[in-house]
């Protein structure tokens, strides 16, 4: 059913109706295919976007990029030193300076109020590349993950194994509760230095969202029972991005027993898939990862290279569908 999403900004999947978001990852999976056919499909020629980024990003920015130019559209990269947003100007002021220039705003930031604040003044469609709260657009592209592998997701079970709160499993959380997807938080109940457990407020509503799509939110620290008829075993780096490197001790002595291993991936589902946003620790390939080896000892993190590497793994199929799912969203909010 074709839904009319124009205008819209994307700040969290809250803001949309199960059949919204359906119909954003149908949209996403006709334009992979026009991709992968080679047929053109330049839309929005003679729009503009702008993508401001302050911190940094692989997956995000290239996938509005590819996506915004597949769409016929110029796009200008903003990187964290090149705008005077927050330094001599403020959010208000860049946001109806930017609405002025271009159709479509992109944000990676830090706090959900800068994205809000910016949707509020634009006049345009702004869109949430990440913020401290919330990353829409990696929900949406783990569910088109998930519809590829299985069909229909209505019923699975998703765990996601690690510290509870975080922009990627709130996100998830939210987009499982309003899709009818059985939602699992497997993760130490005590406090983790540095972070929190899912906002009471946010957690109660998902669990009313879920009640009334018949799925659930269930919340456990235990390992067999969070991953017991898991479809998807998904998790994320234990230090976010902008977070203090003092953590990582303190993480990796909680978060260990929460590896994604093999053992792990054997209690799920058979046909169970591993998934993963990215970028991940599997491996000390990395500066950090080199670093965290030598201080630490530890020579992968949330999840074991085996598993990454395993015939279970679809991280870098998720990772492609970042930009089809991006250049949906795009397309539906700015038609
Ligand atoms: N998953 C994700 O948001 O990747 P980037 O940080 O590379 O954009």
């Amino acid at each position: 059913m074709a839904l009319n999403l124009s205008g819209r900004s994307v700040l969290t999947l809250l803001d949309f109706t199960s059949e919204e978001i359906e119909y954003m990852l149908d949209l996403s999976k006709n334009f992979k295919d026009m991709k992968r056919a080679g047929y053109p499909h330049r839309f929005l020629e003679g729009k503009n976007i702008v993508l401001l980024f302050e911190k940094t990003s692989t997956r995000t920015r290239c996938a509005f990029e590819v996506g915004g130019m597949d769409l016929g559209m110029g796009v200008t990269y903003l990187d964290p030193g090149s705008s005077q947003m927050g330094k001599k100007e403020s959010i208000e002021d860049t946001a109806r300076v930017l609405g002025r220039m271009y159709d479509g705003i992109e944000y990676r930031g830090s706090d959900q109020s800068v994205v809000e604040e910016l949707a509020a003044k634009a006049g345009v469609p702004v869109w949430n590349g990440l913020t401290n709260e919330y990353h829409p657009t990696q929900a949406l592209a783990d569910i088109l993950t998930m519809r590829e592998e299985f069909g229909d997701t209505r019923g699975m079970k998703l765990t996601y194994m690690g510290k509870e709160q975080g922009n990627v499993s709130d996100s998830l959380m939210v987009i499982c509760a309003k899709l009818g997807i059985n939602f699992c938080s497997c993760g130490p109940k005590g406090d983790v230095e540095g972070a929190t457990h899912f906002d009471p407020e946010l957690l109660e509503r998902c669990q009313e969202i879920a009640a009334q799509n018949g799925c659930t939110i269930q919340l456990t620290e235990d390992i067999e029972e969070g991953v017991k008829d898991a479809d998807v075993i998904y998790t994320d780096v234990w230090v976010g991005m902008g977070q203090a490197e003092e953590l990582w001790k303190s993480r990796i002595d909680l978060l260990s027993p929460y590896r994604v291993t093999p053992e792990v991936m054997a209690k799920a589902n058979p046909g169970a898939i591993f998934m993963h946003c990215l970028p991940s620790f599997h491996d000390t390939q990395t500066t950090i990862g080199a670093e965290i080896a030598e201080k630490f000892g530890v020579t992968e993190m949330e999840v074991s290279d085996e598993v990454f590497e395993s015939a279970q793994s679809r991280v870098f199929q998720e990772a492609e569908n970042r930009m089809h799912t991006i250049k949906a969203m795009m397309y539906a909010t700015l038609r």
